[in-house]
């Protein structure tokens, strides 16, 4: 045993322990070393020096809540949101905006040094997002039979008003919702239109639904909005038709103060939590939004897919253009290419661009996308990246001048990066959303004579620990 083992101090369960917090760690958690155990501190800023009682004790690590703070960081910030804290949507509210970009940076050096093996990773510095609030374009909330209550509402709400609540999932007790009457993060007519769904269907006696006895009936309301033309489309979803008081919603839909162009009504009675609906009702609009993207339209329909953050996914877009220092007579590869947004953002500056994607209606949509704004320079192949870049690509592909890869965040299959190395493409660019999997796969793609130039860390998702990246990469002759 060390010398340092043996001084540790032991750490029980029930502890109260003084913590100066030092950093922002894995998933955006705050920690310390207390002798050589790592403690992570809820509800702690880095700088903070708190009392917190620790609540979980494992061999490597434990956990604590702060319940005094002693001296508070200089990155502590009033949060902006009065439920922070109990919704687990905004996880560093109470941190300062500039040092939430530090941390995001830190995370995505510490990756590339600890698991990518790079000495010195050249990471820039974070780029902000457009609007630290009222970013996101479309919020998902949820009805549900047991609500969760904040602090000042114990023993003040009474127990029938107990049973019906509409807002967001409590972290961890997916059963639970908090009603939610000011986020910030869509729009004020977003929570207008909120908090107008739930007088309305309270007043008339209309249960939620339960995802314990697939008892009940409403299930979610999902509020989409443009933020380039302004257009706004409510999807509820519910198990039961109830024609009559549906009408009466969408009418209240129509107050001008909500701004509503679409309602649709989803109904559906599978033992579900999605919010999908087997069947679309449109009551008014024609049941989508169109929204700008650079040079394009897109149009969405209460399901499909689209970038939470718009204004930000463009900036992504653009840093990933230039990354691929793109000229007219290339063949770009986009890999993962979803409904093919970074295809059709790229395509009217290129040759030709093919797009591959494994979920069968993306490429539907994207194909879509394309035809709509008169893009006939890409091709969508509905494929596994692992076979299309095996033997399975069809013989008439042409060969890639450049990639992009956006994978998931598992980042890419080991096969996808033995085949992009094989392939010899001397641009590649990374486009990641997960900095510990990017950082695995640069790691593997210098065993092929790829060198990272760059790795600028973007953030899409102010107040949460997420950061996408896009790398540039190079290989040489
Ligand atoms: C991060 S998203 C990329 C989205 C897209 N590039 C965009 O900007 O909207 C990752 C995509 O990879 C797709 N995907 C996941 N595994 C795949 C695989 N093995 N082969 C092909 N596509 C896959 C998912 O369906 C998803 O659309």
């Amino acid at each position: 045993m060390s010398d340092a083992q043996h001084d540790a101090p032991v750490i029980r369960r029930g502890d109260i322990l003084e913590i100066e917090v030092e950093k922002a760690a894995f998933e955006g958690r705050s920690m310390s070393r207390v002798g050589n155990m790592v403690v992570f501190v809820d509800g702690a800023v880095p700088g903070d020096r708190v009392e917190a009682q620790v609540y979980r004790k494992k061999k490597q690590f434990a956990e604590a809540r702060v319940e005094k703070l002693l001296e508070a960081s200089p990155s502590r910030v009033d949060p902006a949101c009065r439920h922070f804290g109990v919704c687990g949507g905004c996880k560093w509210q109470h941190m300062s905006y500039e040092r939430q970009l530090y941390w995001k940076r830190e995370h995505v050096v510490d990756a590339f040094t600890r698991i990518g093996g790079f000495d010195a990773p050249p990471v820039t510095d974070t780029l902000p997002a457009v609007e630290p609030f009222w970013y996101r374009n479309k919020m998902e909330f949820s009805f549900g039979e047991m609500r969760w209550l904040m602090p000042d509402e114990l023993g003040v709400v009474d127990r029938d008003a107990e049973l019906f609540a509409l807002g967001l999932h409590i972290p961890k007790r997916y059963d639970r919702i908090l009603h939610i009457d000011d986020c910030r993060l869509e729009s004020q007519e977003s929570n207008a239109i909120l908090n107008a769904t739930r007088a309305f269907f309270l007043a008339r006696d209309i249960p939620a639904y339960s995802t314990r006895t697939h008892t009940g009936d409403l299930r979610n309301l999902v509020i989409r909005e443009a933020k380039h033309t302004g257009e706004r489309m409510v999807y509820l979803v519910s198990t039961h038709r109830r024609e009559d008081i549906i009408r009466d919603y969408a009418a209240l839909l129509q107050k001008e103060e909500f701004a509503v162009s679409t309602f649709v009504h989803g109904v559906t009675d599978r033992k579900s939590s999605v919010a999908v609906g087997d069947e679309d009702i449109v009551y008014f609009g024609d049941g989508t939004i169109r929204e700008q993207l650079g040079a394009n339209r897109f149009r969405i329909s209460p399901t499909s897919f689209f970038q939470t953050n718009t204004l930000q996914a463009e900036r992504l877009y653009a840093l990933a253009e230039q990354a691929a220092a793109l000229g007219k007579d290339d063949v770009v590869w986009d890999l993962y290419c979803g409904t093919g947004t970074i295809s059709l953002f790229i395509a009217r500056d290129v040759q030709h661009v093919v797009g591959v994607e494994l979920n069968a209606s993306a490429i539907a949509d994207a194909e879509k996308n394309a035809r709509e704004n008169g893009i006939d320079n890409t091709t969508f192949y509905c494929a596994d990246i692992v076979d299309f870049l095996g033997d399975k690509a069809p013989a008439d592909v042409p060969s890639p001048d450049v990639i992009i890869t956006d994978p998931p965040r598992a980042g890419m299959h080991a096969k996808v990066v033995a085949a992009i190395g094989a392939s010899g493409v001397r641009r590649l660019v990374y486009v990641s959303c997960n900095p510990a999997t990017s950082a695995r796969d640069c790691g593997m793609l210098r065993e092929y004579g790829y060198r990272v130039e760059n790795v600028t860390p973007v953030d899409m998702f102010p107040h949460t620990y997420h950061i996408e990246c896009v790398i540039t990469l190079r290989k040489d002759d």
